[in-house]
């Protein structure tokens, strides 16, 4: 099996279950135009996430990392309209990238976009007293992935879900040699989450059009 035969299925999916708009072909091209990189989720892994907002009826969604918004809009649409997401990117530009594609699917009342280094934001967001949220998607600079990790968990409510993307990096993630950078950050959450008591947790490997990768789901205990 190949990266080409994993995206066929990719697409097949993507065909047979959603909707074109769903998928937002619009969002993918505008971001494509603007000369953003193809890192957004796969639409099989937007619905996902979306999916499982929508198990924990969640009202209050954290996303860190926004780039173009393809995943931020997955998750928007996951709420009713007196819902939030917020969403924190450290560049400018994909910012307002984002900012033009939740304008043009009627999302943007339900979305505070958030710029600074999300280690920055989220000190900013404890300050305001955020939270409680139901749902937390992680996906930004993966070095930083326990120190998020923790934060969500701060932030959450009982039953929430936090969801951390790129975790296996190609395999990397059990290999302690890894030279790649998100590998490690992947094996620091593991361990991090490992010793972690407030949460329960797993993770899925993925294949698809965005190669050899996957997610974990944790679980903050509580009702
Ligand atoms: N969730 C998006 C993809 C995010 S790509 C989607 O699926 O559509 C990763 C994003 O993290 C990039 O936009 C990058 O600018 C942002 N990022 C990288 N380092 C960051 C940091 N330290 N703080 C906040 N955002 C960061
Ligand atoms: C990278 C980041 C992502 O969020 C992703 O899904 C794939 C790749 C990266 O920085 O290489
Ligand atoms: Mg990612």
């Amino acid at each position: 099996m190949t990266e080409a035969s994993w995206s066929v299925v990719d697409d097949f999916i993507k065909r047979k279950l959603m909707a074109a708009q769903d998928a937002q072909e619009e969002t993918l091209r505008f971001n494509q135009r603007a000369g953003l990189p193809a890192i957004d989720v796969s639409p099989p892994l937007g619905k996902l996430l979306q999916l499982l907002a929508c198990l924990v009826d969640a009202r209050h969604i954290l996303e860190i990392g926004t780039l173009g918004g393809y995943s931020t809009i997955w998750l928007a649409r996951a709420l009713g309209p007196d819902g939030k997401v917020v969403s924190i990117d450290v560049d400018r530009k994909h910012l307002s990238v984002a900012r033009e594609n939740l304008e043009r699917e009627g999302l943007s009342e339900r979305v505070e976009l958030r710029l600074g280094a999300a280690r920055d934001v989220l000190i900013k967001l404890k300050d305001e007293n955020y939270g409680p949220i139901d749902f937390c998607f992680i996906d930004a600079d993966k070095e930083n992935n326990a120190y998020y990790f923790n934060y969500a968990v701060e932030f959450s409510r009982p039953g929430a879900l936090i969801c951390v993307d790129n975790v296996i990096r190609a395999g990397g993630v059990a290999d302690p040699e890894s030279s790649d950078e998100g590998a490690q950050g992947a094996r620091r959450l593991f361990d991090f989450v490992a010793a972690d008591t407030r949460v329960e947790a797993t993770a899925l490997q993925t294949v698809g059009s965005k190669g050899w990768d996957g997610l974990l789901i944790a679980r903050v205990n509580g009702k």
